[in-house]
């Protein structure tokens, strides 16, 4: 169960797949290896690669452009 604060603090983070790009993870989220060791993180808004062509993954870098990546078309609402 949640305290009061933790459920506050999970309304201030989100995240967004965006079409054919990144997952943009906006909030106070850490980020942490397979190894679970922290990935230094400066911004309060980042883009996590899911292209997996970046060269500063985590981090997109901008590649899924340039290789043309894409991703499936979202689901009408009645078919999820
Ligand atoms: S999603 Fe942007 S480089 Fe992979």
């Amino acid at each position: 169960m949640t305290s009061p604060t933790e459920s506050s603090r999970n309304h201030d983070v989100s995240i967004v797949a965006c079409p054919d790009g990144p997952l943009l993870v906006r909030g106070e989220v850490p980020i942490v290896t397979p190894a679970g060791e922290s990935v230094p993180r400066r911004r309060k808004t980042v883009a996590l690669c899911r292209c997996g062509a970046s060269t500063i993954k985590p981090y997109c870098d901008g590649t899924h452009k340039l290789i043309n990546f894409r991703t499936e078309p979202e689901l009408p609402a009645d078919q999820r």
